[in-house]
């Protein structure tokens, strides 16, 4: 298939100070759109100046949540050139999502293609400071206007850039969690380990009401027994209890992070133990209270490897690491982000130099 390209007469201002990007605001000058229908299939694929969609009211994604989404960035490497990090497996887990929402799957080769092309021509706007990045949010969209509940029969794929900075408003410095104890997120047989918008809207208030009460985030448990460790919002978690780094097994309520994945590699191969395994809440608290618990962090795409200092569950609160990053999270951390910015040599092949 061709890539169209209708390229913007005019270009947006850049921002200046990459100290201040935050995360998930500006939007680049342009964007990649793909359409399907049920009779053609995936066509039209074109990049576009970046603007509003015009989408029919009674289009399925509007009331029945017939959406998924991606997370993945391009980075500005240390040799000038721009580098992906597993962008394959991104794509791969958005088909993954798709099919658990009866949505078409895309031909991967050929958008990560397409994601490419936009991305050399919105180069100029990739911020050159380590810990600054281009996000991309791949996203597809049920756009049949029709009201019965069904999977649509036509669906439009769009892929939207721009440049970020930390996720988190702390930054590196650790944060402050909340177990919660009275909404879940997802259960085992859900969609919890698709990357749908649903799973996102049915975490708004537990966060908002935690946020209220001076947290960053929640740690959701599982949603059966309210028991064992799940993930936080946008993170997957780990803990390091002993010796032992240990994280949640991926039985369906949580979603499959593609940082959580490269962490396990990468503390096997430094020959740490790691095991994906179920943890509940109140061995965690039991190993906090002894001195077992070293470390806890989370991990992701955009918030990379999250320190958490503090965790409170029923009002009691948790100091962790002294309140500070842990030695492991930090080297953590160094890692990988030498690995994402072709600092050092990537031993796993997991970046990919694009221009
Ligand atoms: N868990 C949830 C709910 C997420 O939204 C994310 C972010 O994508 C993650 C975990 C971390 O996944 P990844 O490392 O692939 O970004
Ligand atoms: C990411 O880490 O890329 C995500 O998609 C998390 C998002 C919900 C901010």
């Amino acid at each position: 298939m061709e890539i169209k390209v209708n390229l913007a007469t005019h270009l947006k201002e850049k921002p200046i100070d990459e100290s201040k990007l935050g995360f998930g605001k500006i939007f680049t000058d342009h964007m990649l759109l793909m359409d399907y229908d049920i009779d053609t299939g995936w066509h039209n694929a074109r990049i576009e100046p970046y603007d509003y969609l015009k989408i029919d009211p009674a289009a399925v994604c509007l009331h029945y949540g017939q959406e998924i989404f991606e997370g993945l960035k391009a980075y500005y490497g240390k040799d000038k050139g721009i580098y992906l990090f597993r962008v394959a497996d991104n794509f791969k887990r958005l088909n993954a999502s798709a099919r658990r929402v009866c949505m078409p799957e895309l031909d991967a080769d050929f958008v990560i293609k397409a994601l490419k092309k936009l991305i050399l021509i919105e180069r100029e706007w990739i911020p050159k400071t380590r810990g600054t990045s281009l996000y991309i949010r791949p996203t597809m969209i049920a756009t049949e206007p029709f009201l019965g509940v069904r999977a649509a029969t036509s669906y439009l794929f769009y892929i939207i850039i721009g440049p970020v900075g930390s996720y988190y408003p702390e930054g590196l410095n650790p944060v402050k969690i909340y177990v919660e104890d009275k909404y879940v997120r997802a259960v085992a047989g859900g969609t919890g380990e698709a990357k749908t918008g649903g799973n996102y809207a049915a975490s708004l208030l537990a966060a908002a009401e935690a946020q209220k009460k001076g947290f960053t985030q929640v740690l959701w448990l599982d949603g059966c027994e309210k028991m064992w460790i799940e993930e936080v919002g946008a993170m997957n978690m780990f803990f390091v209890i002993d010796d032992e780094v240990i994280t949640a097994p991926l039985t369906g309520s949580i979603l499959g992070g593609i940082t959580r994945d490269s962490v396990i590699k990468i503390v096997r191969d430094w020959g740490l133990k790691i095991r994906e395994k179920s943890v509940s809440i109140n061995d965690v608290l039991a190993a906090a209270s002894n001195g077992e618990l070293k470390e806890a962090f989370g991990t992701g795409t955009a918030a990379v490897i999250s320190p958490v200092g503090q965790i409170t569950y029923k009002d009691k609160d948790y100091i962790i690491s002294n309140g500070k990053m842990g030695e492991l999270s930090q080297k953590l951390y160094d890692e990988i982000v030498a690995i994402q910015y072709a600092e050092k040599e990537d031993p796993y092949g997991w970046t990919e130099k694009i221009g």
